[in-house]
């Protein structure tokens, strides 16, 4: 049966929680261990039987994705990968419909939807089975998450089989701790239900012409279109019990990249780059990407950090629960700390002496940071000489 995929990448008006790393990469292209959180995704759909073509959609410039989309076409000629940008945010469904005819070119019969700012597993085949076994029209992936903090994804309501008997987004208290991961398998009918999305806000679009934040292109498929599907009862979860997670700021990125870093059975849960020059004294990991042509002098110490492009970290410099961006440079005996991460805990800041301070530490692109200075709990915006040790302090 022939399937195809569409990958919702947002843009760049979206993500501004990822700010400032977001100003030097795209969130979805923010690397994760070996390859960026979208490769995770395109590789695991590449991965499926009968993929005909993969679409990315969103509304970021078309050069964004040219060196990614470049790099899939090539390792996997087979499989046609393509950016269709929407002329402004259309929102989950809204860029589905605007780009119907061609989704729906070659009569796919089904096809696989993930939104690119998860981390998981991507168990796409236990999808696909559910959605055969079960005769569904739709299959969601459900994950399970702490009651306190269900309220901030879609609740999913199920029967002991997995029929989905009521979805609703976000709702004002936990209605379920079984949450949508963004992922799902849907026949291609469900164009149906997002047309008739479009009548109803249409219509409501005519009584409402002086309200400038009422979109008329804009729908929503949390809101929109899945709880239509799971009134028809051919709507199913598969729960996963793999890893996974939302990656909505700097510290779910580091949670992702050791989750993914884990899962790759790395070495240390290290991943290094071929082109990065690494010194044999350096010690890195757990949980550490360096990325390409990026440097680490001798004696230097990395854990839980992601390195982007071409920085670089100088002799005995130590960069712990920290995300230097790309061409920065931490100078000889510096220190770039963070508090501790960890996968179980959702909070992006942590309380020092009463004050919310962030996280994670964050040096955005083309930053230098002196020789011996510390910097700690703080974000530094790109562009910036630091001479002086930082703490808890956004460096604008
Ligand atoms: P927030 O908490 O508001 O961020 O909502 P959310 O966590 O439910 O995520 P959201 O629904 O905004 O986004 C889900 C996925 O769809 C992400 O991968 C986004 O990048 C993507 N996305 C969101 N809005 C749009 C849009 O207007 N167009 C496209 N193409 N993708 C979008």
């Amino acid at each position: 049966m022939s399937t195809k995929a569409v990958i919702l990448v947002g843009g760049d008006t979206r993500g501004t929680r990822f700010r400032p790393i977001s100003l030097s990469v795209p969130k979805v292209l923010f690397p994760a261990g070996e390859k960026s959180l979208l490769a995770h995704a395109v590789d695991a759909v590449i991965a499926q039987p009968n993929i005909s073509e993969i679409l990315l959609i969103g509304f970021y410039e078309n050069s964004v994705f040219d060196n990614f989309l470049a790099q899939v076409n090539r390792e996997h000629p087979d499989v046609s990968v393509k950016y269709l940008r929407e002329y402004k945010a259309m929102g989950t469904a809204g860029g589905l419909y605007h780009f119907r005819d061609q989704i729906l070119r070659g009569k796919p019969k089904r096809l696989f939807v993930i939104n690119a700012d998860v981390c998981s597993s991507y168990p796409l085949s236990e999808l696909t089975a559910k959605y055969d076994e079960s005769e569904a029209n739709g299959v969601i992936l459900g994950t399970r998450v702490a009651k306190g903090i269900a309220a901030n994804y879609g609740a999913i309501i199920a029967d002991d089989n997995g029929k989905v008997l009521h979805y609703v987004e976000k709702p004002e208290e936990s209605v379920s701790t079984l949450v949508n991961g963004g992922i799902y398998l849907l026949d291609v009918s469900v164009f149906d239900v997002i047309a008739q999305a479009k009548r109803v806000h249409g219509d409501e679009h005519a009584g409402n012409l002086d309200d400038e934040d009422d979109d008329e292109d804009k729908l929503s498929l949390e809101q929109d279109v899945l709880p239509v599907l799971a009134d028809t009862g051919k709507l199913f979860v598969y729960q996963t019990e793999a890893f996974w997670r939302q990656v909505k700021e700097a510290h779910s990125a580091l949670v992702a990249n050791l989750l993914y870093l884990e899962d790759s059975g790395a070495k240390n849960a290290v991943w290094v780059d071929p082109s990065a020059k690494i010194d044999p004294s350096a010690k890195l990991g757990p949980n550490v990407t360096i990325c390409e042509g990026a440097k680490v002098g001798p004696g230097a110490r990395i854990r839980d950090a992601v390195i982007l492009p071409r920085a670089e970290i100088r002799a005995n410099a130590v960069v712990i629960n920290a995300i230097v961006c790309s061409g920065s440079r931490i100078g000889r005996w510096a220190r770039v700390e963070g508090s501790p991460i960890s996968v179980s805990s959702y909070e992006s800041t942590v309380v020092k002496d009463g004050v919310k301070v962030p996280r994670v530490a964050i040096v955005a692109h083309d930053v230098a940071v002196a020789d011996e200075v510390h910097l700690q709990n703080s974000v530094v915006l790109p562009h910036k000489d630091i001479r002086n040790d930082v703490r808890n302090e956004i460096v604008m």
